[in-house]
């Protein structure tokens, strides 16, 4: 029998965050959280070796402290869910061995569910069940794209592209803006909190792929490469000249272009499609700009945004759980023990076979 209300528990491990989340249909019970970015800090980026040695250390004292804090045993659970793609090769493949490891061993079915629709999915447990049809504006430090949703468990191109980043993915320029300037790593919250105290109409940087021969061949398509180096030729050229880098007007100018790209695009594609509820989620759907610019800007042409708060943006276990009890609640055949982890898994292939 399915449960309506499945109590699943989720693993995530596909960048540096060991995530466990426990859900009881949309309901969130833990959320678990161990991440090694400061052991990463210094390199500027992710080390894929270190992250996957993390996760091992860190896997069963999340699971333990999901468990403690949902109250639940491990008995309890429904279902197992994992993230098996996208992501860094080394990383998943630890998640999904733990994945693999419970559900065997409490004899329970695993989900194999798709890193980029968690982020999407993971919105239920604040708003309720996801409304489909819905417009994804999908933004992580990997990934930047334009999904139209109809089943966010992917049957029948339920998760089906409109657009993506034809270069850098939105988080991946925020990161390399703020080593730029000098901020720590990862870059977009700094930059967000920097932002707020400077101009955002200081500097005019180029908003990628909106000129009116891009739009005829990347309507939907992101491009963020160029703002980055517009941003780099624009501090070099101030550096050399002596004077001091207004920051703080920088990081609020970038900021501004890529939010205004992003939302001007996303509520382009909702409009065509004729959907009206608009979902953003993924790391830099934690930015406050970005956030307050597409209530605004949506409200003006009747379309709903939903966004998580901050801290179910980013990369985390109860994203996968949410996803993963949409699968038991919408009775998905569960994936096979043998899955695999998939490092460039595609966004249509939301559940593993
Ligand atoms: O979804 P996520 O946690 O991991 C991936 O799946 O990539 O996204 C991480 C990205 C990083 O690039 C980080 O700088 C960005 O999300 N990010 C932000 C903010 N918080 C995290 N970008 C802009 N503003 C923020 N407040
Ligand atoms: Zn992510």
């Amino acid at each position: 029998m399915i449960p309506d209300e499945p109590l699943v528990l989720g693993i995530e491990t596909s960048c540096d965050e060991t995530g466990v989340g426990i859900v009881r249909g949309h309901t969130l019970l833990a959320d678990a959280v161990a991440s090694s970015v400061d052991q990463h800090a210094r390199f500027g980026g992710v080390v894929p070796e270190v992250a996957s040695r993390a996760h091992l250390e860190a896997m069963v004292p999340t699971i333990q402290r999901a468990c403690d804090t949902a109250g639940i045993a491990l008995s309890d659970v429904d279902a197992i869910a994992v993230t098996h793609g996208p992501g860094l090769a080394g990383a998943l493949l630890v998640g999904v061995a733990s994945a693999k490891a419970l559900a065997l061993s409490l004899g329970k079915p695993i989900y194999g569910v798709n890193h980029l629709a968690a982020h999407v999915a993971v919105d239920q447990l604040e708003h309720g069940a996801l409304p489909e049809p819905c417009l994804a504006l999908l933004v992580s430090g990997g990934h930047s794209s334009l999904l139209r949703v109809t089943d966010i468990t992917g049957t029948d191109r339920g998760v089906d592209p409109m657009g993506a980043t034809i270069d850098d993915a939105a988080g991946e320029a925020f990161d390399k803006v703020a080593r730029l300037l000098g901020l720590p790593f990862p870059g977009g919250p700094h930059i967000d909190r920097v932002a707020r105290e400077g101009n955002q109409v200081a500097i005019d940087f180029p908003r990628g792929l909106t000129s009116r021969r891009d739009l005829e061949r990347h309507r939907f398509d992101f491009s963020f490469s160029g703002l980055k180096t517009a941003v780099a030729r624009w501090v070099e050229a101030r550096e050399r000249s002596g004077e001091p880098v207004p920051v703080a007007d920088v990081a609020a100018s970038f900021q501004e272009a890529v939010c205004d790209v992003l939302v001007r695009k996303a509520l382009d594609a909702a409009a065509t499609e004729g959907i009206e509820d608009l979902m953003i989620g993924g790391g830099v759907a934690a930015n406050s700009r970005l956030r307050a610019m597409a209530e605004e800007r949506a409200t003006k042409l009747g379309i709903r945004v939903r966004v998580p708060r901050p801290g179910l943006c980013t990369d985390n276990g109860a994203m996968v759980a949410a996803l993963g009890s949409t699968m038991v609640a919408r009775g998905r055949t569960p994936s096979s023990l043998d899955l695999p982890a998939d490092s460039s898994l595609p966004v249509t292939d939301v559940l593993a076979v």
